[in-house]
């Protein structure tokens, strides 16, 4: 496992997301103020990425990460499904720390 810098913290919106690929893993990020939560970008049900457009992974509202493919919802907290055809399953998580404002990750 390698630690990689995955961009600082004022590239994601403050609740909002965006996608990155990182040693050839597609990686979705979402931030909550200075929290930062990413997973690898597959869904857990077919296996596609989950943003319809590039960096757009949450519900209108900001408060799911959404498969763009069948709907599933996400908690952004930890990745588990919600609702849709994988509930019960989740996202795979990806270690994050965030240090002087730069988001690192470990895969
Ligand atoms: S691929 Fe994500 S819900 Fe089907």
């Amino acid at each position: 496992m390698a630690r990689h810098e995955l961009c600082r913290l004022d590239d994601i919106a403050d609740g909002g997301s965006a996608g990155f690929e990182v040693a050839r893993t597609l990686v979705l990020a979402v931030r909550k103020g200075t929290a930062v939560y990413a997973y690898v970008n597959s869904c857990p049900h077919v296996g596609t990425p989950l943003d319809m457009w590039p960096g757009r992974f949450l519900t209108r509202d900001g408060s799911h990460i959404l498969c763009a493919t069948h709907g599933a919802l996400f908690r952004i907290e930890d990745g588990h499904c919600v609702a849709g055809p994988c509930v019960g399953r989740g996202l795979t998580p990806i270690d994050v720390a965030v240090q002087d404002d730069v988001v690192k990750i470990s895969l």
